[in-house]
């Protein structure tokens, strides 16, 4: 079997797992009143491509363990993902009405509704976190980092600078170059190198797989801000264009669409740098790296 077949197998397989997983917590979490209920599943089981989630079960596997290892710490960082596009789609955000595909949290439930559904997944998220950390140190290592990525010194912050930077003539490479390490890439070093930190493997393993998830996360940002230009709606599930009318700062915006391809490429290739210094057989990581570079959604 080619190895891109067998990746899509097997991301077939742990998204599955990863539905399941949702929804066994789902089955276990009844929210009142029942509009918090309503809007908390609502965007849990939107139809999101569980990117993150995935990535880390590639990467356990990889490690040498198995995604029943990071399930939670799995769980958490989709959870957190899910609240950040809540809040990234709010008026005083980015003004998206449209989230893949289906109305955004603020059309459906109002926005003091979206906002709260947004504070509910983060909370829950550390909740699971904490939990996880009763395996022991090295889900403590693992729940650490995750947070440390999510918040004030990671996600957060890029999406401040991202709003900080918007409208504004005088960005320039080093200032988006913030905006995507942080609201982006941060989360995809979390997805990357939680399961180092949660085998315990040497400060080295984990620093390399984290410099894979900057790298991808570089890869994945720019490619969506080349999709809002190229993109359409039926695939993307979001209103294409919409960096542009916002004058948001984008690779597109700072390159221009061909040297932001480019630069997609470029960071393709620090990926496979990257997972060549690996002592393990990373041919399926290469693979994913190859479909985040191809993605069209
Ligand atoms: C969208 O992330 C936000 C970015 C960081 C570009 P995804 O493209 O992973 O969104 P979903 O979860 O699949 O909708
Ligand atoms: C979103 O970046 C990053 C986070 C939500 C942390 P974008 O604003 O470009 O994402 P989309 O295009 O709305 O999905
Ligand atoms: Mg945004
Ligand atoms: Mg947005
Ligand atoms: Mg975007």
């Amino acid at each position: 079997m080619s190895l891109r077949k067998e990746l899509e197998e097997k991301m077939q397989a742990w998204r599955q797992y990863f539905e399941d997983v949702l929804q066994e917590y789902l089955q276990n979490t009844r929210l009142q009143p029942s509009v918090l209920n309503d809007s908390f599943r609502y965007s849990l089981l939107l139809g999101g491509k569980r990117v993150r989630p995935v990535l880390m079960f590639a990467c356990a596997q990889t490690l040498g363990g198995k995604p029943g290892d990071v399930s939670r710490l799995a769980l958490a960082l989709e959870m957190i993902h899910t609240y950040s596009l809540i809040h990234d789609d709010l008026p005083a955000m980015d003004n998206d009405d449209f989230r893949r595909g289906q109305p955004s949290s603020h059309k459906k439930f109002g926005e003091g509704q979206a906002i709260l559904a947004g504070d509910a997944l983060l909370n829950e998220a550390y909740a699971i976190c904490l939990e996880a950390c009763r395996g022991g140190r090295t889900y403590l290592e693992a729940s650490a980092y995750l947070c440390r990525c999510a918040g004030a010194h990671g996600m957060v912050a890029g999406q401040a600078a991202d709003l900080g930077w918007q409208g504004r003539e005088d960005a320039g490479p080093a200032n988006l170059d913030f905006v995507i390490l942080n609201k982006t890439a941060r989360m995809l070093m979390a997805a990357a190198a939680v399961p180092a930190y949660v085998y315990g493997l040497d400060q080295n393993i984990a620093d390399l797989m984290a410099e894979f998830g900057k790298d991808l996360g570089f890869l994945f940002q720019i490619t969506d801000d080349i999709l809002d230009v190229v993109g359409d709606f039926a695939k993307l599930g979001k209103t294409p264009g919409k960096d542009a009318a916002e004058d948001k700062l984008s690779a597109v915006s700072v390159y221009g669409l061909e040297k932001a391809q480019a630069l997609a490429d470029r960071y393709a290739d620090l990926c496979v740098q990257v997972l060549d210094q690996l002592p393990y057989e990373s041919g399926l990581l290469h693979e994913f790296v190859a479909m985040v570079r191809a993605r069209q959604a």
